[in-house]
């Protein structure tokens, strides 16, 4: 079964995929027994007739194999709990994929290690603005590539020891 962390992981491949500088991760930890995604791109976006064709597993761009699971496997992860995919895209602007999973539902899928894939993603993509919101009930937690750079000065954001810093303070919350 694929945890939430590599859905989340899934989901923003494909948004660097379409050419992103630009990435949105929001993690909603609101509501009791719920988790709730939001990832926006600034990527080349998809026609409505592209976005209606997501949930089938055989509508894919990519030339190395015919058929595109990381959407269709979302969508399984999700109604299987009782939560739901909701994918709003324009062509030359972007594209937001928000997902909900009822965390407590027998079929919920583990969360795995979110911290670590949202470290990952931001220092092996250097050169992509990532802001990584986590919302919970008393607080909201952003982190920003723009600011972790301004902080970090002359060493590079890809530097190992970065990576676990950010996950470190990542796995304070989530
Ligand atoms: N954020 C996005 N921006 C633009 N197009 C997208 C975006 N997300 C998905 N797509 C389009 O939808 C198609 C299907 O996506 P999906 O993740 O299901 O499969 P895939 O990425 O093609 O293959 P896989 O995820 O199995 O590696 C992609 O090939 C791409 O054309
Ligand atoms: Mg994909």
């Amino acid at each position: 079964m694929k945890d939430i962390a590599f859905h989340i992981s899934d989901i923003t491949e494909n948004s660097l995929g379409a050419g992103a500088t630009e990435i949105s991760i929001e993690i909603d930890l609101r509501t009791p027994n719920k988790l709730e995604v939001i990832i926006t791109d600034n990527g080349c976006g998809m026609t409505s007739e592209v976005v209606s064709s997501l949930s089938n597993p055989f509508y894919t761009t990519r030339t190395t194999r015919k058929v595109g699971l990381g959407i269709p496997f979302l969508i399984q992860s999700c109604e299987q709990t009782g939560g739901e995919v909701v994918i709003e895209s324009a062509v030359g602007k972007g594209t937001l994929v928000r997902f909900s999973i009822l965390t407590s539902h027998i079929d919920a899928p583990p969360k795995g290690d979110i911290a670590s894939a949202l470290a990952m993603l931001m220092t092996g993509n250097p050169s992509i603005e990532f802001s990584i919101n986590i919302h919970l009930q008393n607080e909201t937690f952003l982190l920003k590539s723009s600011e972790i750079k301004s902080e970090l000065g002359d060493i590079p954001i890809s530097f190992p020891q970065v990576t676990l810093f950010i996950e470190s303070q990542l796995k304070l919350f989530i």
